[in-house]
């Protein structure tokens, strides 16, 4: 039996999902107030009830986005850090593994390869990184999972959101004994205010950028391959292999969905902050090699896209699926 937290929430759902396809018996998990006494009352119902894998999908991101996480803070560290840091210490306090729903909004930008050696460029948006891969991609590549996050209450700028992750993230290391899954932008064919292409297709205005990318289904299946195999335990990028630009993704919506309209775009930095954006945004590559080598390799990201485009249903933007 596994227990899940925030089965009903948008990660969460999919695990839901992924779980029954799989004919895996789960449970919600329900933890809604972190209290003084929430760490004995959960490690009772472990105790009581010994699920094989508890998977942490709660979380606190905002609404729309993760700008009201500014203006809601406890509620972001309550979700964020002490659910997370409560329930994984009394799941290793009796061994029983866990896994967590982290983000890749811990980075920010990408690596560089000039020569033999990798430079790490924080600002993608800057003219000549930007130049050179909307030229030629290759050089660029993603964040492992050695690598030190930077976009972290210890670096110049980050949002409240990105900073309380990063801080569950190295307490949950600490801790041990379960999976830390890194989702980013996740996405499929399902129109939901929390889909990328949702999101493309209703802001008013676009950011170009480049990013990685998560197939929501895909990943959280990814996510409970590496526990049932069972992988060493861990920190995991889970997200398509490759990446693309908005524009990009943008250019294929146009097409694969026959819009009419086109889409349009912020002109700076200076432009999206002032007008749209409270707080920092990441905007990161990561790389997906761990994954890889365990045969769990996800699909690339333009075919991914591409099926989720195709076979897009849509509630809120009224467009009709294309065949
Ligand atoms: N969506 C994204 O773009 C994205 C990207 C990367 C990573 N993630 C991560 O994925 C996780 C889930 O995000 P989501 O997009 O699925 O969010 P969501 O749709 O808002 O769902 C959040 C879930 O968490 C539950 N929850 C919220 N606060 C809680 C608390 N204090 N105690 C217990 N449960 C609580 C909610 O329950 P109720 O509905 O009952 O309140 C809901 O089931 C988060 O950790 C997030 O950081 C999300």
């Amino acid at each position: 039996m596994i227990f899940l937290l925030g089965h009903n929430g948008y990660i969460g759902s999919a695990f839901v999902n992924a779980l029954e396809e799989e004919c895996i018996p789960w449970r919600p998990f329900p933890v809604k107030r972190i209290r003084a006494d929430s760490l004995t009352e959960v490690l009772k119902t472990l105790r009581q009830d010994k699920p094989s894998l508890v998977i942490n999908a709660a979380g606190f991101t905002g609404r729309p986005n993760v700008d009201e996480c500014e203006t809601k803070k406890n509620e972001t560290l309550e979700a964020n850090l002490l659910l997370p840091v409560v329930l994984a210490s009394a799941c290793a306090e009796i061994g029983i593994p866990w896994g967590h729903v982290s983000s890749g909004c811990i980075f920010n930008g990408a690596k560089l390869r000039v020569g033999a050696t990798n430079e790490v460029v924080t600002d993608l948006l800057e003219q000549k990184i930007k130049q050179l891969w909307t030229l030629n991609p290759s050089p660029f590549h993603g964040f492992n999972e050695e690598d030190t996050p930077n976009f972290t209450f210890d670096d110049e700028k980050c949002s409240f959101y990105s900073g309380v992750k990063a801080l569950a993230e190295k307490n949950l290391q600490k801790i041990g004994g379960g999976y830390i899954w890194r989702i980013r932008m996740p996405f499929d064919n399902i129109d939901h205010p929390r889909n990328y292409l949702t999101k493309l297709l209703t802001y008013p205005k676009l950011y170009d950028n480049i990013n990685s990318l998560s197939h929501r289904g895909e990943s959280v299946r990814a996510c409970l391959q590496l526990a049932i195999k069972p992988a060493p335990y861990g920190v995991y990028n889970i997200v398509n292999s490759g990446f693309l630009s908005t524009r990009q993704i943008s250019a294929m919506l146009t097409d694969v969905l026959n819009l009419t309209r086109s889409f349009q775009f912020w002109e700076s930095d200076q432009d999206f902050y002032q007008n749209a954006a409270r707080t920092p945004r990441s905007n990161c590559l990561l790389d997906t090699t761990k994954l890889d080598k365990l045969d769990l390799k996800m699909r690339p990201i333009g075919d991914a896209l591409f099926e989720a485009m195709k076979n897009f249903r849509s509630l809120l933007v009224g467009t009709a699926p294309v065949a």
